[in-house]
């Protein structure tokens, strides 16, 4: 075997290993062979020491708190891209030339329309369902409208596939937030950008024009740049997982946006949120911070800690930025949630329990604040970072489908569970 190796002995055997370099971070043991010559498995519940591809898309250095997406630091992204030039690059690699980018901003405009029969799926749903119920469901659902897209060997309708997705997302979110507050639908214009476009189907109604706030649709442009991927995540291995068997795009989305929705994930900026109102003034912190540190407490410090980030997340940075230009635009001089939000921080971050567990704020920390600013229900937080993610999960999915090694995904176990015994019949138990 050429190049590094490791050696692993089980019993009387050294098993070696190839050591695969990658092009930044830490390096991998390759042990796709160990159980043909060992006969046992690894063991690694939460995947905390185990790389379940290759990939190109993102990088994260936890330690030195870096997030690299195609080799950009996600601080200059942030600073002087927009959200559709940060979608080209995952899904293409490169930043787009002007051309480029114009061509994909038309596109995409261009299949921000959902099948008008949509409309009549959306009233299956109650009026109180949550809107991340309704994101499940509808985006699902594309799956039985876009027959013409859902072939994933064929390249152009993958790509086909990935545009629709990128582009009805905003689309879809919108009506789920309309159809939970009883108003009507509405169309996308496609003389708006992308973002200034989702703001207006939120927020806009049939009976008058709505003007676009630019400081505002430019802050939510960069919470989506922040929210697009974040290399092999819990809803991203998802997408790849549901993916590897051959599912088309639009099911594996969807059950991307099933597994973001969990509080330990997606779910954390409205937890963070909810969390935030219920300690509501800064003199309670203390005692929640003691209930974080509780072992019989199950609660926890909602956006705070990551598994990978054992510095600050470099996301959170950006969007305490944003929140605070958020809230100056709107006239929000205090705050109550910010107050506590910054009291509470502080506090965590000189408590030897956090400090010791290296459990910093993340990205979910502060978007509730600035989402709630903006007018957006709590309920909604999940969806718009579903909205983000989608491009994420398209990318790392396009991956997976083109990676020649590619094959379905099918973890083993270490069963612990009763050895071969004999039926009884129920007469003599
Ligand atoms: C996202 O993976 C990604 O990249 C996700 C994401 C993305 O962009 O896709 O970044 C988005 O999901 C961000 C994380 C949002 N979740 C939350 O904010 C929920 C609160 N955080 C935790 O539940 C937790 O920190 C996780 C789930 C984020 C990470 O959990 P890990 O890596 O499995 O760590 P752990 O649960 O083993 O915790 C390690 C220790 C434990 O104590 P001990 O058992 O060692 O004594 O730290 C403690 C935990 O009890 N701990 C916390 C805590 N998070 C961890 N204690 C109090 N409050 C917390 N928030």
């Amino acid at each position: 075997m050429t190049g590094k190796t490791s050696t692993v002995s089980v019993d009387d055997k050294q098993v070696e290993m190839a050591v695969k370099p990658g092009s930044i971070g830490p390096s991998v043991i390759d042990i796709s062979k160990l159980y043909a010559q060992t006969g046992m498995f690894t063991y690694d519940p939460g995947f905390t020491s185990t790389a379940s591809c290759e990939s190109k898309i993102t990088y994260i250095d936890g330690d030195q708190g870096v997030l690299l997406y195609r080799g950009y630091p996600i601080e200059q992204l942030a600073e002087h891209g927009d959200f559709l030039e940060t979608c080209y690059l995952l899904l293409y690699g490169e930043l787009p030339t002007p051309t480029q980018k114009a061509d994909f901003d038309y596109r995409v405009t261009r299949h921000t329309m959902v099948h008008e029969q949509m409309t009549r799926f959306f009233q299956g749903f109650r009026r109180d369902a949550h809107p991340m119920a309704v994101m499940v469901g509808s985006v699902g659902a594309l799956s039985a409208f876009y027959h013409d897209s859902t072939d994933i060997s064929d390249p152009h309708q993958r790509m086909v596939a990935s545009m629709r997705m990128i582009a009805k997302m905003p689309t879809l979110a919108a009506m789920a937030y309309k159809y939970t507050i009883g108003q009507p639908f509405m169309y996308p214009k496609n003389d708006l950008d992308y973002t200034s476009n989702f703001l207006r189907m939120c927020f806009g109604v049939p009976c008058e024009e709505y003007k676009v706030n630019p400081i505002l649709s430019r802050a939510l442009d960069r919470i989506f740049i922040l929210h697009a991927d974040h290399e092999q995540n819990a809803s991203t291995s998802t997408v790849r997982l549901a993916g590897s068997s051959g599912a088309n795009p639009f099911a594996c989305i969807a059950a991307g946006i099933a597994c973001l929705w969990g509080p330990a994930h997606g779910g954390a900026n409205e937890a963070a949120l909810q969390m935030l109102q219920e300690i509501g003034t800064p003199d309670r912190i203390p005692m929640y911070i003691a209930k974080a540190k509780d072992k019989n407490d199950p609660f926890r410090l909602m956006g705070f800690g990551h598994r990978v980030y054992k510095n600050y997340d470099p996301r959170a940075k950006i969007m305490q930025k944003t929140t605070h230009e958020v809230l100056s635009e709107l006239g929000i001089k205090d705050d109550p949630l910010l107050d506590v939000a910054v009291e509470l921080e502080q506090i965590a971050l000189k408590d030897e329990y956090f400090v010791e567990k290296k459990l910093y704020p993340n990205i979910d920390f502060y978007s509730g604040i600035t989402l709630k600013a903006m007018g957006f229900p709590t309920s909604m937080f999940t969806v718009l970072f579903a909205l983000a993610r989608t491009v994420g999960w398209i990318a790392q999915w396009s991956e997976m489908i083109e990676d020649p090694s590619q094959k379905i995904g099918r973890p083993r176990q270490l069963y612990v569970g009763e050895p071969q015994r004999d039926y009884v019949p129920i007469a003599q138990r």
